[in-house]
């Protein structure tokens, strides 16, 4: 297969010296693209800033900053692969002007106004007209399996995987996982917790089953 990975956070720039972020290390998604190498499969990383050196034997390594440039990476490249797993933590929204200038501490209270990002996931679909197998994740601290239910049918997945991110032990920035996963056909399945690494070969396995039955 030829297989599209995000990892890692954005970053969403305030002024020249700031910017907005969010926790993820990328060590899920380097993780999926090593356990997708090993397998012999050909990968697109796509990674936001990061502190980890990308895996060896990458087809390639997209280094990115901002949600503008990742869905820009995303698609110029999807089009020519058989799958897909989004599993970057995408800033939602940015600050609509970026100062020119550090902002400088004036008044005791700052508003930043900010406006939405491009849903990357929400066009694969619709915008890139992406057909293989789509694997979205979901990042949940409330009512994981009705929030995850809804992202699997509104960004047209074929599997929707969940995570706890309240949790301190998995999730953002730890080396383990516990996910579920929801499949297009209502399926429901809870893989042991473990390593990122033990559940990103899972993960593999499964988008590999996805693509033979996809034909
Ligand atoms: O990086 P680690 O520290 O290892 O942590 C792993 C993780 C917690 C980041 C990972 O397991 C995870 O949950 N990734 C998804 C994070 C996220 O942004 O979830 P979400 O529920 O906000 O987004 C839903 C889906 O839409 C995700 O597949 C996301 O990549 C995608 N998305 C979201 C917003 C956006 N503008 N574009 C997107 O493509």
């Amino acid at each position: 297969m030829r297989l599209l990975l995000t990892a890692g956070p954005t970053r969403e720039a305030i002024d020249p010296v700031r910017y907005i972020t969010n926790r993820s290390s990328g060590k899920m998604g380097h993780a999926l693209a090593e356990a997708a190498v090993s397998k012999g499969h050909e990968v697109i990383l796509i990674s936001g800033p990061v502190a980890l050196a990308p895996p060896a034997g990458l087809a390639e390594f997209v280094a990115v900053e901002s949600a503008r440039e990742m869905f820009e990476a995303v698609r110029d490249r999807i089009g020519k692969c058989d799958a897909a797993i989004f599993c970057a933590a995408v800033a939602d929204y940015r600050p609509r002007r970026i100062a020119e200038r550090k902002i400088k501490k004036t008044g005791d209270t700052l508003t930043l106004e900010l406006e939405k990002t491009e849903d990357i996931l929400g066009g694969a679909r619709t915008v890139f007209g992406f057909a293989g197998v789509l694997v979205g994740f979901a990042a949940e601290t409330d009512n994981l399996d009705a929030n995850a239910r809804a992202k699997l049918e509104r960004k047209d997945c074929d599997l929707l995987v969940a995570n706890d991110v309240s949790r301190r032990d998995i999730g953002f920035d730890s080396g383990e996982n516990e996910v579920r996963l929801f499949y297009r056909d209502g399926r429901v399945e809870d893989p042991p917790m473990g390593a990122k690494s033990a559940i990103a070969e899972r993960l593999i396995r499964i988008v590999e089953t996805l693509a033979t039955q996809q034909g």
